[in-house]
């Protein structure tokens, strides 16, 4: 049921710019590139060999991600997780006593169904679920 790691997404200040850095360093191809309003952020999906790296700036100072930047810096901001089953995954990670933040799976950038696990139940990394 749990695959692989999908994704890493990873905070930066200058979206094109980290691109660009991404491209020229490691080869990665930008499959993917999205904003979403809703969530004042902006994404680009790069595929490294078999994953992707989700790099994500922030539309707005005040979204969760303009936060994440102000409070941390550029960084590690979670690992995403492929599941074939997404609700028994949350299912899974309540029953071993985890705190959801979606309680409930939402549709994700990509067109994928997605949802997060609190940080502080999975050794402070913000993980997230991917049904694939
Ligand atoms: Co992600």
């Amino acid at each position: 049921m749990l695959t692989r790691i999908h994704h890493v997404g990873v905070a930066v200040a200058d979206l094109d710019e980290s691109i660009g850095l991404y491209r020229a360093a490691l080869g990665a191809d930008l499959v993917h590139r999205e904003v979403n309003e809703r969530e004042g952020l902006e994404a680009a999906f790069l595929r490294t060999g078999d994953g992707e790296v989700e790099l994500m700036s922030a539309l707005r100072p005040d979204s969760p991600v303009g936060k994440f930047l102000a409070k941390r810096g550029p960084g590690l901001h979670h690992v995403a997780f492929g599941v074939t089953d997404i609700g028994q995954a949350l299912a899974d990670a309540r029953a071993a006593g985890c705190e959801l933040i979606d309680a409930e799976p939402r549709m994700g950038m990509h067109g994928s169904l997605i949802a997060f696990v609190h940080p502080k139940s999975l050794g402070g990394v913000l993980t997230e679920f991917v049904e694939i």
